[in-house]
Protein backbone atom coordinates (compact mmCIF):
# COMPACT_ATOMS: atom_id res chain seq x y z
CA UNK A 1 0.00 0.00 0.00
CA UNK A 2 1.26 3.35 -0.84
CA UNK A 3 0.54 6.85 -1.81
CA UNK A 4 0.89 7.81 -5.71
CA UNK A 5 -0.55 11.38 -5.44
CA UNK A 6 -0.55 13.44 -2.82
CA UNK A 7 -2.41 17.68 -2.63
CA UNK A 8 -2.04 19.96 -0.57
CA UNK A 9 -4.45 22.68 -0.22
CA UNK A 10 -4.22 25.77 2.49
CA UNK A 11 -2.17 23.51 5.35
CA UNK A 12 -0.10 25.10 7.44
CA UNK A 13 2.11 27.05 5.51
CA UNK A 14 2.03 25.08 2.10
CA UNK A 15 -1.23 27.01 0.08
CA UNK A 16 -0.84 24.50 -2.11
CA UNK A 17 1.34 21.37 -3.20
CA UNK A 18 0.83 18.71 -5.54
CA UNK A 19 3.16 15.21 -4.74
CA UNK A 20 3.70 12.28 -7.06
CA UNK A 21 5.24 10.13 -3.88
CA UNK A 22 7.41 6.91 -4.54
CA UNK A 23 6.80 3.52 -2.80
CA UNK A 24 10.24 2.78 -0.66
CA UNK A 25 11.57 6.10 0.82
CA UNK A 26 10.68 8.98 0.17
CA UNK A 27 13.10 12.19 1.30
CA UNK A 28 11.50 15.61 2.03
CA UNK A 29 14.51 18.40 3.05
CA UNK A 30 14.37 21.83 3.36
CA UNK A 31 15.56 24.29 5.60
CA UNK A 32 14.02 25.10 9.23
CA UNK A 33 10.19 26.42 8.81
CA UNK A 34 10.04 25.61 5.03
CA UNK A 35 7.00 23.24 5.55
CA UNK A 36 8.91 19.43 5.86
CA UNK A 37 6.93 18.41 9.63
CA UNK A 38 3.72 20.16 7.45
CA UNK A 39 3.77 17.54 4.94
CA UNK A 40 4.22 14.81 7.29
CA UNK A 41 1.44 16.16 9.36
CA UNK A 42 -0.84 16.42 6.11
CA UNK A 43 -0.34 12.72 5.42
CA UNK A 44 -1.08 12.13 9.06
CA UNK A 45 -4.17 14.68 8.88
CA UNK A 46 -5.75 12.29 5.68
CA UNK A 47 -5.09 9.66 7.87
CA UNK A 48 -6.22 10.18 11.13
CA UNK A 49 -8.76 13.26 10.91
CA UNK A 50 -6.79 15.28 13.53
CA UNK A 51 -2.78 16.36 13.65
CA UNK A 52 0.01 15.06 15.91
CA UNK A 53 1.58 18.32 16.27
CA UNK A 54 -2.02 20.04 18.28
CA UNK A 55 -4.82 19.06 19.54
CA UNK A 56 -6.69 21.94 18.23
CA UNK A 57 -7.03 20.99 14.23
CA UNK A 58 -8.02 24.56 13.44
CA UNK A 59 -4.80 25.72 13.92
CA UNK A 60 -3.39 23.95 10.92
CA UNK A 61 -5.53 25.56 8.63
CA UNK A 62 -3.58 28.50 6.40
CA UNK A 63 -4.07 31.36 8.60
CA UNK A 64 -5.59 33.17 5.39
CA UNK A 65 -8.01 30.81 4.28
CA UNK A 66 -11.27 29.21 5.86
CA UNK A 67 -10.74 25.52 4.80
CA UNK A 68 -7.96 23.14 3.97
CA UNK A 69 -7.85 20.61 1.46
CA UNK A 70 -6.08 17.42 1.40
CA UNK A 71 -6.74 14.52 -1.12
CA UNK A 72 -4.47 10.98 -2.22
CA UNK A 73 -4.69 8.57 -4.38
CA UNK A 74 -3.71 5.34 -2.43
CA UNK A 75 -2.52 1.67 -4.39
CA UNK A 76 -3.60 -0.65 -2.92
CA UNK A 77 -3.61 -4.15 -3.71
CA UNK A 78 -8.01 -4.35 -4.77
CA UNK A 79 -7.38 -1.35 -6.37
CA UNK A 80 -6.67 2.36 -6.00
CA UNK A 81 -8.53 4.38 -3.77
CA UNK A 82 -9.19 7.76 -3.73
CA UNK A 83 -9.66 9.69 -0.01
CA UNK A 84 -10.41 13.69 0.21
CA UNK A 85 -10.49 15.50 3.87
CA UNK A 86 -11.83 18.97 4.27
CA UNK A 87 -11.52 20.93 7.47
CA UNK A 88 -13.62 24.38 7.78
CA UNK A 89 -12.64 27.00 10.04
CA UNK A 90 -16.13 26.34 11.93
CA UNK A 91 -14.85 22.92 13.09
CA UNK A 92 -16.92 20.89 10.01
CA UNK A 93 -14.67 18.17 9.26
CA UNK A 94 -15.85 16.16 6.00
CA UNK A 95 -14.21 13.34 4.50
CA UNK A 96 -14.59 10.88 1.17
CA UNK A 97 -13.49 7.52 0.16
CA UNK A 98 -14.06 6.74 -3.50
CA UNK A 99 -16.24 9.16 -3.72
CA UNK A 100 -18.63 8.38 -0.53
CA UNK A 101 -18.98 10.71 2.38
CA UNK A 102 -17.30 9.06 5.60
CA UNK A 103 -18.91 9.59 8.91
CA UNK A 104 -16.82 7.68 11.28
CA UNK A 105 -12.96 8.81 11.09
CA UNK A 106 -11.96 4.92 12.83
CA UNK A 107 -12.59 4.34 8.60
CA UNK A 108 -9.91 6.95 7.87
CA UNK A 109 -7.86 5.08 10.05
CA UNK A 110 -8.41 1.74 9.17
CA UNK A 111 -7.57 2.71 5.11
CA UNK A 112 -4.72 4.51 6.16
CA UNK A 113 -2.73 2.92 8.91
CA UNK A 114 -0.07 5.30 9.81
CA UNK A 115 2.97 5.13 11.93
CA UNK A 116 5.17 8.61 12.77
CA UNK A 117 8.29 9.03 14.90
CA UNK A 118 8.85 12.91 15.39
CA UNK A 119 11.25 14.26 18.10
CA UNK A 120 7.81 15.03 19.91
CA UNK A 121 6.42 11.92 19.65
CA UNK A 122 9.42 9.58 20.84
CA UNK A 123 9.33 11.77 24.18
CA UNK A 124 5.43 11.33 25.06
CA UNK A 125 6.23 7.69 25.45
CA UNK A 126 7.58 8.07 28.32
CA UNK A 127 5.58 10.11 29.72
CA UNK A 128 2.02 9.46 30.70
CA UNK A 129 0.74 6.06 30.36
CA UNK A 130 -1.77 7.59 27.88
CA UNK A 131 0.11 7.00 24.96
CA UNK A 132 1.32 3.86 25.32
CA UNK A 133 -1.69 2.64 26.02
CA UNK A 134 -3.09 4.17 22.77
CA UNK A 135 -0.08 2.62 20.80
CA UNK A 136 -1.54 -0.31 22.09
CA UNK A 137 -4.74 -0.01 20.90
CA UNK A 138 -3.33 1.62 17.84
CA UNK A 139 -1.87 -2.23 16.98
CA UNK A 140 -5.18 -3.93 18.73
CA UNK A 141 -7.40 -2.00 16.73
CA UNK A 142 -5.89 -2.97 13.77
CA UNK A 143 -5.34 -6.43 14.55
CA UNK A 144 -8.15 -7.51 15.85
CA UNK A 145 -11.50 -6.05 14.45
CA UNK A 146 -13.56 -7.08 17.35
CA UNK A 147 -11.33 -4.54 19.90
CA UNK A 148 -12.94 -1.06 18.77
CA UNK A 149 -16.31 -2.23 19.65
CA UNK A 150 -15.40 -3.64 22.70
CA UNK A 151 -13.00 -1.07 24.06
CA UNK A 152 -15.59 1.67 23.04
CA UNK A 153 -18.61 -0.56 25.07
CA UNK A 154 -16.16 -0.60 28.18
CA UNK A 155 -15.86 3.27 28.22
CA UNK A 156 -19.37 3.84 27.58
CA UNK A 157 -20.21 1.57 30.93
CA UNK A 158 -16.78 3.54 32.62
CA UNK A 159 -18.75 6.75 31.90
CA UNK A 160 -21.99 5.74 33.53
CA UNK A 161 -19.86 3.51 36.52
CA UNK A 162 -18.25 7.32 36.97
CA UNK A 163 -21.37 9.36 36.82
CA UNK A 164 -23.46 7.21 39.54
CA UNK A 165 -19.93 7.54 41.63
CA UNK A 166 -19.74 10.87 41.47
CA UNK A 167 -23.81 10.73 43.20
CA UNK A 168 -22.87 8.37 46.03
CA UNK A 169 -24.79 5.80 44.53
CA UNK A 170 -24.59 2.33 46.81
CA UNK A 171 -22.62 -0.22 45.23
CA UNK A 172 -26.49 -2.26 44.68
CA UNK A 173 -26.94 0.00 41.74
CA UNK A 174 -23.60 0.26 40.34
CA UNK A 175 -23.33 -3.83 40.45
CA UNK A 176 -25.63 -3.72 37.59
CA UNK A 177 -23.00 -2.24 35.41
CA UNK A 178 -20.42 -4.09 36.73
CA UNK A 179 -21.24 -7.36 35.54
CA UNK A 180 -20.77 -5.25 31.32
CA UNK A 181 -18.09 -3.44 32.71
CA UNK A 182 -15.87 -6.53 33.78
CA UNK A 183 -17.32 -8.63 30.26
CA UNK A 184 -16.34 -5.93 28.02
CA UNK A 185 -12.97 -5.80 30.08
CA UNK A 186 -12.37 -9.02 29.75
CA UNK A 187 -12.36 -8.47 25.94
CA UNK A 188 -10.59 -5.42 25.54
CA UNK A 189 -7.83 -6.92 28.28
CA UNK A 190 -7.25 -10.63 26.25
CA UNK A 191 -6.96 -8.71 22.81
CA UNK A 192 -4.16 -6.18 23.89
CA UNK A 193 -2.32 -9.09 26.03
CA UNK A 194 -2.25 -11.08 22.81
CA UNK A 195 -1.10 -7.89 20.61
CA UNK A 196 1.45 -6.88 23.16
CA UNK A 197 2.44 -11.09 23.19
CA UNK A 198 2.73 -10.74 19.35
CA UNK A 199 5.02 -7.91 19.34
CA UNK A 200 7.31 -8.81 21.46
CA UNK A 201 8.24 -11.45 19.27
CA UNK A 202 9.39 -9.48 16.50
CA UNK A 203 10.72 -6.44 18.92
CA UNK A 204 13.34 -8.68 20.98
CA UNK A 205 15.01 -9.18 16.90
CA UNK A 206 14.54 -5.38 16.21
CA UNK A 207 16.05 -4.18 19.56
CA UNK A 208 18.68 -6.65 19.25
CA UNK A 209 20.00 -4.58 15.98
CA UNK A 210 19.39 -0.97 17.68
CA UNK A 211 20.27 -1.78 21.22
CA UNK A 212 22.54 -4.76 21.33
CA UNK A 213 24.03 -4.34 24.24
CA UNK A 214 21.03 -3.77 26.25
CA UNK A 215 18.96 -5.70 28.39
CA UNK A 216 15.07 -3.83 27.29
CA UNK A 217 11.99 -5.79 28.10
CA UNK A 218 8.84 -4.43 27.20
CA UNK A 219 5.56 -6.03 28.84
CA UNK A 220 1.45 -5.56 29.36
CA UNK A 221 0.12 -4.13 32.46
CA UNK A 222 -3.67 -4.79 32.33
CA UNK A 223 -4.57 -1.12 34.59
CA UNK A 224 -5.16 -3.48 37.86
CA UNK A 225 -3.43 -6.08 40.32
CA UNK A 226 -2.67 -8.68 38.13
CA UNK A 227 -3.56 -11.66 40.97
CA UNK A 228 -7.11 -9.59 41.47
CA UNK A 229 -10.22 -10.87 40.08
CA UNK A 230 -11.61 -7.89 38.27
CA UNK A 231 -15.47 -8.00 39.15
CA UNK A 232 -14.33 -9.33 43.25
CA UNK A 233 -11.83 -5.46 42.55
CA UNK A 234 -14.41 -3.73 41.61
CA UNK A 235 -16.79 -4.67 44.96
CA UNK A 236 -13.67 -3.75 47.31
CA UNK A 237 -12.54 -1.28 46.17
CA UNK A 238 -16.19 0.78 45.87
CA UNK A 239 -15.62 2.68 48.72
CA UNK A 240 -12.50 4.11 47.47
CA UNK A 241 -14.08 4.79 44.41
CA UNK A 242 -16.50 7.08 45.80
CA UNK A 243 -14.61 9.09 47.75
CA UNK A 244 -12.60 9.69 44.87
CA UNK A 245 -14.95 10.11 42.58
CA UNK A 246 -14.05 7.58 39.57
CA UNK A 247 -12.98 4.10 38.93
CA UNK A 248 -9.86 3.88 40.40
CA UNK A 249 -8.59 0.62 38.71
CA UNK A 250 -9.36 -0.99 35.24
CA UNK A 251 -8.78 -1.14 31.66
CA UNK A 252 -8.50 2.74 31.42
CA UNK A 253 -5.37 2.43 33.52
CA UNK A 254 -3.62 -0.54 31.23
CA UNK A 255 0.19 0.22 30.08
CA UNK A 256 3.37 -1.05 28.46
CA UNK A 257 5.80 -1.11 30.73
CA UNK A 258 9.27 -0.22 29.04
CA UNK A 259 12.10 -1.50 31.74
CA UNK A 260 15.85 -1.50 31.28
CA UNK A 261 17.56 -3.92 34.07
CA UNK A 262 15.26 -3.05 36.73
CA UNK A 263 14.90 0.96 35.75
CA UNK A 264 12.26 2.15 33.60
CA UNK A 265 13.92 2.69 29.97
CA UNK A 266 13.25 6.90 30.38
CA UNK A 267 16.00 6.50 33.50
CA UNK A 268 18.55 4.41 31.86
CA UNK A 269 18.78 4.84 28.23
CA UNK A 270 20.56 8.10 26.80
CA UNK A 271 18.29 10.34 24.30
CA UNK A 272 19.46 8.71 21.17
CA UNK A 273 18.95 5.31 22.38
CA UNK A 274 15.46 6.16 23.65
CA UNK A 275 14.72 7.28 20.11
CA UNK A 276 15.95 3.94 18.91
CA UNK A 277 13.92 1.98 20.98
CA UNK A 278 10.74 4.07 20.03
CA UNK A 279 11.73 3.86 16.10
CA UNK A 280 11.83 0.09 17.29
CA UNK A 281 8.59 -0.07 18.59
CA UNK A 282 6.82 1.70 15.64
CA UNK A 283 8.57 -0.58 13.00
CA UNK A 284 7.82 -3.85 15.20
CA UNK A 285 3.94 -2.84 14.70
CA UNK A 286 4.65 -1.94 11.34
CA UNK A 287 5.84 -5.38 10.76
CA UNK A 288 3.35 -7.15 12.65
CA UNK A 289 0.33 -5.91 11.35
CA UNK A 290 1.70 -7.02 7.75
CA UNK A 291 2.32 -10.21 8.73
CA UNK A 292 -1.44 -10.20 10.92
CA UNK A 293 -3.91 -8.83 8.56
CA UNK A 294 -1.11 -8.35 5.29
CA UNK A 295 -1.64 -4.59 5.21
CA UNK A 296 1.32 -1.81 4.95
CA UNK A 297 1.77 0.93 6.85
CA UNK A 298 2.99 4.52 6.02
CA UNK A 299 5.91 5.40 8.20
CA UNK A 300 6.44 9.21 8.52
CA UNK A 301 9.90 9.94 10.76
CA UNK A 302 10.13 13.50 11.12
CA UNK A 303 13.53 14.56 11.39
CA UNK A 304 15.38 11.27 11.11
CA UNK A 305 18.82 12.26 11.50
CA UNK A 306 18.55 14.23 14.82
CA UNK A 307 19.60 12.61 18.24
CA UNK A 308 21.59 9.68 15.86
CA UNK A 309 24.84 9.00 14.79
CA UNK A 310 26.01 8.12 11.30
CA UNK A 311 25.27 4.28 12.34
CA UNK A 312 22.45 4.38 13.65
CA UNK A 313 20.99 6.47 10.80
CA UNK A 314 22.47 3.68 8.63
CA UNK A 315 20.55 0.73 11.04
CA UNK A 316 17.33 2.85 10.98
CA UNK A 317 17.40 3.42 7.32
CA UNK A 318 18.00 -0.23 6.81
CA UNK A 319 15.31 -1.46 9.26
CA UNK A 320 12.47 0.99 7.44
CA UNK A 321 13.77 0.14 4.32
CA UNK A 322 13.23 -3.70 5.13
CA UNK A 323 9.65 -3.35 6.23
CA UNK A 324 8.83 -2.74 2.50
CA UNK A 325 6.53 0.38 3.29
CA UNK A 326 6.22 3.48 1.95
CA UNK A 327 8.68 5.86 4.20
CA UNK A 328 8.06 9.56 4.30
CA UNK A 329 11.55 10.79 6.11
CA UNK A 330 12.64 14.62 6.60
CA UNK A 331 16.23 16.24 6.90
CA UNK A 332 17.03 19.38 6.37
CA UNK A 333 20.36 18.58 5.17
CA UNK A 334 19.64 15.77 2.30
CA UNK A 335 23.34 14.46 2.99
CA UNK A 336 22.54 13.10 6.38
CA UNK A 337 19.79 10.64 5.05
CA UNK A 338 21.51 9.98 1.31
CA UNK A 339 24.86 9.35 2.69
CA UNK A 340 22.95 6.43 4.99
CA UNK A 341 21.93 4.69 2.52
CA UNK A 342 22.14 1.96 0.41
CA UNK A 343 21.07 2.74 -2.53
CA UNK A 344 19.30 6.37 -3.40
CA UNK A 345 15.62 7.53 -1.89
CA UNK A 346 13.26 6.13 -4.33
CA UNK A 347 12.09 10.17 -4.58
CA UNK A 348 13.80 13.42 -3.36
CA UNK A 349 11.47 16.86 -2.61
CA UNK A 350 12.91 20.09 -1.89
CA UNK A 351 10.97 22.38 0.38
CA UNK A 352 10.91 26.30 0.53
CA UNK A 353 8.62 28.22 1.73
CA UNK A 354 5.83 26.43 1.14
CA UNK A 355 6.59 25.42 -2.36
CA UNK A 356 7.49 21.47 -3.21
CA UNK A 357 9.41 20.81 -5.96
CA UNK A 358 10.57 17.23 -7.32
CA UNK A 359 14.47 17.07 -7.01
CA UNK A 360 15.43 14.69 -10.22
N1 LIG B 1 -1.82 27.81 10.21
C1 LIG B 1 -0.71 28.26 9.62
N2 LIG B 1 -0.78 29.08 8.54
C2 LIG B 1 0.34 29.53 7.94
N3 LIG B 1 1.57 29.20 8.31
C3 LIG B 1 1.70 28.37 9.37
C4 LIG B 1 0.59 27.86 10.08
N4 LIG B 1 1.02 27.07 11.08
C5 LIG B 1 2.36 27.08 11.00
N5 LIG B 1 2.79 27.85 9.97
C6 LIG B 1 4.18 28.10 9.52
O1 LIG B 1 4.55 27.03 8.69
C7 LIG B 1 5.96 27.01 8.58
C8 LIG B 1 6.42 25.60 8.35
O2 LIG B 1 6.49 24.88 9.55
P1 LIG B 1 7.10 23.41 9.62
O3 LIG B 1 7.04 23.02 11.02
O4 LIG B 1 6.45 22.54 8.61
O5 LIG B 1 8.60 23.67 9.17
P2 LIG B 1 9.81 22.62 9.05
O6 LIG B 1 10.29 22.67 7.63
O7 LIG B 1 9.41 21.31 9.58
O8 LIG B 1 10.90 23.32 9.97
P3 LIG B 1 11.99 22.70 11.01
O9 LIG B 1 13.19 22.30 10.19
O10 LIG B 1 12.32 23.86 11.87
O11 LIG B 1 11.36 21.58 11.74
C9 LIG B 1 6.48 27.69 9.84
O12 LIG B 1 7.19 28.84 9.45
C10 LIG B 1 5.22 28.07 10.60
O13 LIG B 1 5.34 29.35 11.17
MG1 LIG C 1 10.00 20.29 11.29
Amino acid sequence: MSLTRLNIEAFRNIQSAQLTPAAGINLIYGQNGSGKTSILEAIYFLGMGRSFRSHLSQRVINTEQDKLTLFATLSLPRGDSKIGLRRFRSGETEVKIDGDKVKRLSTLAETLPIQVITPESFSLLFEGPKSRRQFIDWGAFHSEPQFYAAWMNARRVLKQRNQLLRNGAPYSSIQYWDLEFVRYTEQVTEIRNRYVDSLNELLKGIIGEFLPRVDVKVSFTRGWDSKADFAELLAAQYSRDVATGHTVSGPHKADLRLRVGTLPAQDALSRGQLKLLVCALRIAQGKLLKQQIDKHSIYLVDDLPSELDAQHRQLLLKQLTDTGAQVFVTAIDPAAIVDSLHAPPSRMFHVEQGRVTVVE
